[in-house]
């Protein structure tokens, strides 16, 4: 006996939703090649967690969303205790570069109000994100955020100052990120690049010898973003708003 898709509507000829939503196929999984780096960048899920608790158990404000791109990537819905936080530099249990038990890929998060980035890749990654405004801070902090040499090219207060400085502030986060070190390195001791041409990768010497490359990452709005990954040569830096339509 066969059937036709007649026999399994109800009289009123109105498809159950159980049917619908079975038969929208699944998304692909997201795959990276070697040496690439994807940037997410999405709203908070909850503006009003701003930090973490010490004790490593606090709401971050990106919410869910980083495993819900992890899990797109992997094809299978992942949970908090699947990423490690342990520190790679001194065993502590959750101030470490967070990432995912048991799985190559990388990933890091920044956040600013309004905003989310995550970059991922298959190499150490690090991410910066700041408000261009956040740069007249940085230049207020100045001395002990930039080297003498540094210092140099910040002759005045202008506009493009201030744009340069939360770039440096940005991108010198996004290396002591994607060594796991976070900032109890003295940035005067991260020197970045403080201009990066866009689709531009540019090497650039950590303290410990590691060699990391960095590029901007053009997102809309004021702000500016790095990425720092270590590695060979990256390829590709793709930056689109999660989630991409395929997935809406
Ligand atoms: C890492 C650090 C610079 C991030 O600063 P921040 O002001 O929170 O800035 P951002 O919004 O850009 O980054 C936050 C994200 O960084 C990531 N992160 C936390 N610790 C990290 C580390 N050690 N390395 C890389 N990334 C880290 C987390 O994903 C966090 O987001 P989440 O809480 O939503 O998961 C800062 O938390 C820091 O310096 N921590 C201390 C690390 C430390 O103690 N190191 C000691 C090594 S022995």
């Amino acid at each position: 006996m066969s059937l036709n898709a007649a026999d399994l509507l109800p009289a009123d000829g109105r498809v159950p939703q159980r049917f619908l939503r079975q038969a929208s196929p699944a998304a692909p999984r997201i795959t990276i090649g070697v040496g690439d780096v994807h940037v997410w960048w999405f709203r908070p899920q909850d503006q009003s967690a701003r930090s973490r608790s010490p004790g490593g158990g606090g709401r971050s404000p990106a919410g869910r969303k980083p495993l819900e791109i992890l899990g797109a990537y992997l094809g299978r819905s992942l949970a908090e205790q699947d990423i490690d936080r342990t520190c790679e530099h001194c065993g502590h249990p959750h101030h470490g570069r967070p990432r995912l038990r048991g799985d190559e890929l990388s990933f890091n998060i920044s956040h600013i109000e309004g905003r989310v980035v995550m970059a991922v890749a298959r190499t150490p990654v690090g991410i910066g994100l700041e408000p261009i405004s956040a740069g007249r801070l940085v230049l207020e902090s100045a001395s002990t955020i930039f080297t003498d040499e540094e210092l140099s090219h910040f002759p005045g207060r202008a506009a493009l100052d201030v744009h340069t400085a939360a770039w440096a502030w940005c991108a010198k986060e996004a290396m002591v990120k994607a060594t796991g070190y976070g900032l109890v390195v003295d940035p005067r001791d991260v020197l970045a690049p403080l201009q990066v041409p866009a689709n531009t990768w540019h090497p650039a010497r950590f303290i410990d010898g590691r060699r990391l490359w960095l590029t901007p990452a053009g997102l809309p709005g004021h702000c500016v973003c790095a990425v720092a990954v270590s590695g060979e040569s990256p390829q590709l830096l793709t930056v689109r708003a999660w989630p991409p339509p395929e997935r809406a």
